[in-house]
């Protein structure tokens, strides 16, 4: 609870005066289904105990104030502003300092919602549990907690999904990342007892009791430390890499295709783009058949499902570094039912799936190779399935 502590605190440093309440969202890992949900495809996610706190008040006028206990300085604007500063232009920087854009983002999109946009000014002061840069999903959380915040005082009445999408805009749009909208339906669907599976061409969720605690089995997340950024680089190669291959085989997205399109795919085009491809096919196949062999058997089956996406995104769709590759390697030698990257890749962590005897073994093992490499001592953590946004105080 020291972030939402800190968010009291930072808003009082700000405003002298006590919030009208404090809201929060969880982060996320994801058990299967990476690089699929902007393929229009399948995920299975679940929201995190790590949350980010939003201490939010309205104002008497039409500014809006935000406040980061890992930024320096506030930064403030009207809400009218919000309509110029924001969509930021396709391959540029925001013209706000990039972590204002998750927050002020949300609002420019909640504001849209509302055709009058008689809005007031908020005053939001941000605090995290969530490890920033780990794959955890750091920046829905944000976008979750400042939606919950702002849509709770503006009096909205939108449901989880409306808010998930809000996250989005402000992560496309706003910041300028292309990602697709797993980690925010992943926050804001949240559920204490279960994963979510979405269909990220209908939005449709379905709830999945993943059975790990009544299996005695625990998630083992391994921060490697190495920091991603999906704004940049590999994240939108690989996106474009996605969009030229479902060009190629005449399909509107890859969710289309099957397995049974690979051969064709490998005629169609070059190797990087067709192992990209694979790598989308096959693991929304993974996503159906880990929910099957919950459903039916429960966790113990889902291992080499893990074990296969891992391979399948350090081979064909290259988004994993040493350090990642080292503790999956390491996680399973010392014992872990199944392991794999989690979220965008590049940096970011892990996850072992560890018989509950085994984990202090497994965290020992990955830490010692991680000593033997030269790497930064790694960050390791369990994780169960935790609710979504909710009010705090
Ligand atoms: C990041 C993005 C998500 C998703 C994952 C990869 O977490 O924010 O939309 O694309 O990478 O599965």
């Amino acid at each position: 609870m020291t972030a939402l502590h800190d968010a009291r605190g930072l808003f009082a440093d700000l405003t002298d005066r006590e919030p009208d309440g404090v809201w929060s969202a969880p982060g996320r890992v994801n058990l299967i289904g990476e690089h699929t949900d902007y393929n229009e495809g399948f995920v299975l996610p679940f929201a995190i105990p790590h949350r980010t706190f939003a201490a939010a008040a309205a104002r008497d006028d039409d500014r809006i104030r935000v406040a980061s206990t890992f930024a320096e300085q506030p930064v403030e604007v009207s809400l009218r502003d919000l309509e110029t500063l924001f969509p930021t232009a396709s391959g540029s920087a925001p013209a706000v300092p990039e972590w204002s854009a998750y927050p002020l983002g949300v609002a420019w999109a909640l504001r849209a919602l509302r055709a009058d946009r008689t809005m007031f000014g908020v005053d939001i002061a941000i605090a995290s549990d969530v490890p920033v840069g780990a794959g955890l999903s750091s920046s829905a959380a944000i976008e979750g907690a400042v939606a919950a915040a702002l849509a709770e005082l503006w009096a909205l009445g939108i449901d989880p999904v409306t808010l998930a999408q809000a996250g989005r805009r402000a992560e496309n749009e706003a910041v300028g990342a292309p990602t697709g909208i797993m980690d925010q339906m992943a926050s804001t669907l949240g559920r204490a007892d279960a994963a979510t599976f979405l269909d990220c061409r209908t939005l449709e969720t379905r709830s999945i009791p993943t059975g790990f605690e009544a299996a005695g089995l625990e998630l083992l997340v391994i921060d490697t430390r190495v920091k991603h950024a999906h704004s940049t680089g590999g994240y939108r190669e690989r996106r474009e890499a996605c969009e030229r291959g479902a060009g190629l085989l005449g399909i509107r997205s890859l969710r289309d295709a099957t397995t049974a399109d690979l051969p064709r795919a490998a005629a169609l085009m070059d190797d990087t783009t067709f192992r990209r491809v694979r790598h989308v096919i096959t693991e929304n196949q993974r996503v159906l058949d880990t929910v099957a062999v919950l459903e039916a058997e429960g966790p113990h089956g889902i291992g080499q499902l893990l074990v296969a996406s891992h391979a399948s995104m350090r081979d064909d769709f290259e988004i994993s570094v040493a350090e990642l590759d080292a503790a999956v390697d390491a996680a399973l030698a010392a014992g872990a039912i199944g392991a794999r990257m989690t979220g965008g890749g590049f940096g970011g962590a892990a996850i072992a799936l560890v018989e509950r005897t085994q984990v202090a073994a497994v965290a020992d093992a990955v830490e010692r190779v991680f000593v033997d490499a030269g790497f930064t001592a790694p960050h390791i953590f369990t994780v169960t399935p935790s609710e979504g946004p909710r009010r705090d105080v």
